[in-house]
C-alpha cells in the first residue's frame, strides 16, 4: 500500500540546523585522499535525505541511488543487501527503557509491514524487518504516536546511548543516571552539530554499581564515582575515552582522571563528541573511531583540549572514587525494587529475537503485572518493572514465562548473537540459529552450568561484543578437505566491565557443526561470578 505524499519525518522533532562549523575537517581540495563516506557527508547532511523520503516512496526502492541507500541510515532505515527492498529500521531507546504502548505498536508495525518479528539488540535497542520503503512514513507516524524514533541510529552517527536498564529500580545503583542518558539524547538527536562525525561515536552512562552495561568498550563511559566537593561528597561519574570493539579489535577505554556531577554530564558528552568531530582522523575508515585520536594525542592532551573548549565554565575534576562493585549482573530473574514491595522480571528472549504475538503479551504482561514499563538489557533481553509482591506468583504461572524465562539455563542466560546471515551481508555464517543449537545441545548434555556468557559475531566487525564474553565466537570460513566450511574461531575471557580485559584466541577453525561437542567439553572448566 503506497502512501499519501507528505512532509517525512522520523520523529516528529525538528531537525535543527548547524551554524558554520568551525573544524578541522576535510577541505573539498584534499577530497582525492578521503573515503568515500567522507564525500558523503560532505556534499550533503546526512539528515538531509529526509527531503528525498517522498520520492522514494512514490517510485519504489529501486529508485534509490546507492550512495542515497546509505545516507538513509541517518534517519534510522537500512537497504539490506540480503533482502532487496525489504528494509530494517533502527529504534532509538536510550537505557533500554520503552513500554507497552510502544511494544504494541512495534509489533502491530511489524504484524502489518515486515516478518512478524523483530531483534533485540545489544545496545538496548529494536530493530524492525522487512518493511517496504513505502511504509516507511506509515511506520514513522505510528512510532512518533508512541514516543518512539529512528534518527540518527546508523553509518557516522551517536548510536543508542547505553546505560543500566534497571536505572531508578535496583537498589544496587549510586544514583539514576537515566536521566543523563536522556538529556544527552535530546542534545544530540535532530542536531546537525552532531550529523558530521568520523565515525561512527558509541557512548555509555550509568550509575549501576554491578556492571551491568559493557562500559569499557565505548567511546565515551561514564561509570560511578564519588568525590569530596568543597568538603561534600557528591555522586557523579569517572569519565573514559576511546574505547571501541570493531576498527582492529577491541580497545577498552581509558581513564581520564575526569569527575563529573550528573548535572553537566551531557554537556560534557557533547563537548567529547565536537572534539571529535573537529580533530577525528577522517581519512581511513577504519582508522578514523576515537581510539585513534587518543592514541595520537594521549589522554593528557584530549584532557587539556576538553578543559579549554570548556573554558567558560568551571575547570575540570580530577578523577573521584571509582564506586563500582566486583560483581557483575545482568538482571536476569526476580529481584527487589528500592521501592518496597516491588519487583523487577528480567525474561531472557532466546537469541535476541521475538516473535508479534509475544510482543503482545510482553505487553499486556507488563501493563498487567507492572506499570506498564518495559526495559531492554545489553543481553539481548527484556525486563518487567513495578510488580508488587503479590502478583508475583501468578506473573511466574503465566505461559508465556516458560518460553521467556526469568529461570532459563545458564547457557541460554548469557547467549548473545549478532544477526547473522539471514540478513547481514558481512556475515560469514548463520548465527542465531547455530547458538540455539548449541543451546540445546548444551542443556541437554550439561544440564545447568556455572554463569556464563557466549557471545558470537558473524564477522570480524564483532557486533556481537564476542571479544568481551566468556566465550566469544567469531564466525569464518574455512576449508577443511578442500572444503568451504562454515567455522568460528574461538576466544576466552574478555571483560568489558570495569577490570576490561580482551579476550585471547584459543582455537581456531572450528567447524560450526563440531562446535556444540566442543564447546560441551570447554565450558565445565570455565566459571565466573
Ligand atoms: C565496520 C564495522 C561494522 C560494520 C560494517 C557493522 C555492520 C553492522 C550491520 C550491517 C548491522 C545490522 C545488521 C542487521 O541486523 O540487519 C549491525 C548491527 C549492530 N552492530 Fe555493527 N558493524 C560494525 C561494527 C560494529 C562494532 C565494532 C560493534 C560493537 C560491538 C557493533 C555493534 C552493533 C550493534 C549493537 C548492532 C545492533 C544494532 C544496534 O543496537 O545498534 N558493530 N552492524
Ligand atoms: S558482526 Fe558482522 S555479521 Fe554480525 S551483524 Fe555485525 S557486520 Fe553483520
Amino acid at each position: 500500500m503506497r502512501q499519501t505524499k507528505k512532509k517525512a519525518t522520523p520523529t516528529g522533532r525538528g531537525v535543527r540546523s548547524a551554524p558554520s562549523l568551525k573544524s578541522a575537517r576535510v577541505s573539498k581540495k584534499s577530497r582525492s585522499k578521503i573515503n568515500a563516506a567522507e564525500t558523503l557527508k560532505q556534499d550533503k547532511n546526512g539528515l538531509e535525505v529526509i527531503n528525498d523520503i517522498p520520492n522514494y516512496i512514490r517510485d519504489g526502492w529501486e529508485s534509490i541511488p546507492p550512495n542515497e541507500r546509505d545516507r538513509l541510515k541517518w534517519v534510522g532505515v537500512f537497504f539490506r543487501k540480503q533482502t532487496p527492498g525489504a528494509f530494517m529500521m533502527r529504534l532509538r531507546m536510550s537505557s533500554g527503557f520503552s513500554n507497552s504502548d510502544q511494544f504494541r505498536a512495534i509489533a502491530e508495525i511489524s504484524e502489518a509491514h515486515g516478518p512478524g518479528f523483530v531483534d533485540l539488540t545489544t545496545r538496548q535497542q529494536i530493530q524492525l524487518r522487512g518493511f517496504t520503503i513505502e511504509n516507511v512514513q506509515h511506520i514513522w507516524n505510528r512510532l512518533e504516536e508512541v514516543g518512539l524514533g529512528s534518527l540518527q541510529t546508523g553509518f557516522d552517527n551517536i548510536r543508542g546511548v547505553i546505560g543500566c536498564p534497571v536505572a531508578g529500580l535496583t537498589p544496587n545503583e549510586l544514583f539514576d543516571a537515566s536521566q543523563v542518558c536522556r538529556e544527552f539524547t535530546k542534545l544530540f538527536v535532530g542536531n546537525k552539530e552532531f550529523t558530521d562525525i568520523p565515525r561512527k561515536f558509541n557512548v555509555g552512562i550509568t550509575g549501576c554499581l554491578d556492571n551491568c552495561t559493557h562500559t569499557a568498550s565505548q567511546d565515551i563511559a561514564l561509570t560511578p564515582a564519588v568525590k569530596e566537593i568543597d568538603g561534600e561528597k557528591t555522586n557523579g561519574f569517572n569519565v573514559a575515552v576511546g574505547g571501541k570493539m570493531g576498527s582492529g579489535g577491541y580497545t577498552p577505554a581509558q581513564p581520564l582522571d575526569v569527575f563529573i556531577t550528573p548535572k553537566e554530564a551531557s554537556v560534557l558528552c557533547g563537548d567529547i563528541t565536537l572534539i571529535f568531530r573537529d580533530h577525528g582522523p577522517r581519512i581511513a575508515r577504519n582508522k578514523s573511531r576515537l581510539a585513534f585520536l587518543i592514541a595520537d594525542w594521549g589522554v593528557g592532551k584530549f584532557r587539556e583540549e576538553l578543559e579549554r573548549r570548556r573554558h567558560r565554565k568551571q575547570p575540570l575534576l580530577t578523577a573521584g572514587k571509582d564506586a563500582r562493585g566486583k560483581k557483575k549482573t545482568d538482571h536476569t530473574g526476580i529481584f527487589s525494587q528500592k521501592q518496597p514491595g516491588l519487583n523487577y522480571v528480567g525474561l531472557v528472549v532466546p537469541v535476541g529475537r521475538i516473535t508479534t504475538t509475544h510482543l503482545f503479551e510482553v505487553a499486556r504482561i507488563a501493563d498487567e503485572y507492572g506499570n506498564g514499563d518495559i526495559r531492554l538489557t545489553q543481553g539481548q533481553n527484556l525486563i518487567i518493572t513495578n510488580v508488587p509482591d503479590a502478583k508475583i506468583g501468578d506473573l511466574t504461572a503465566e505461559p508465556l514465562l516458560q518460553e521467556l524465562r526469568y529461570d532459563p539455563s545458564e547457557v541460554m542466560r548469557g547467549m548473545v548473537s549478532c544477526t547473522g546471515i539471514d540478513y547481514c551481508h558481512f556475515s560469514l555464517i548463520e548465527t542465531k540459529e547455530r547458538a540455539m543449537e548449541a543451546i540445546r545441545h548444551l542443556e541437554a548434555k550439561l544440564g545447568n552450568t556455572k554463569p556464563l556468557t557466549i557471545h558470537w559475531s558473524g564477522c570480524p566487525n564483532g557486533c556481537g561484543n564476542h571479544a568481551a564474553a566468556d566465550i566469544g565466537l567469531l564466525g569464518k570460513k574455512t576449508k577443511i578437505d578442500g572444503v568451504v566450511t562454515d567455522a568460528v574461531d574461538v576466544f576466552l575471557k574478555g571483560d568489558a566491565g570495569a577490570n576490561p580485559k580482551i579476550a585471547p584466541k584459543l582455537l581456531e577453525n572450528v567447524p560450526c557443526d563440531e562446535l556444540p561437542q566442543v564447546l560441551e567439553g570447554l565450558i565445565p572448566y570455565l566459571s565466573r561470578r
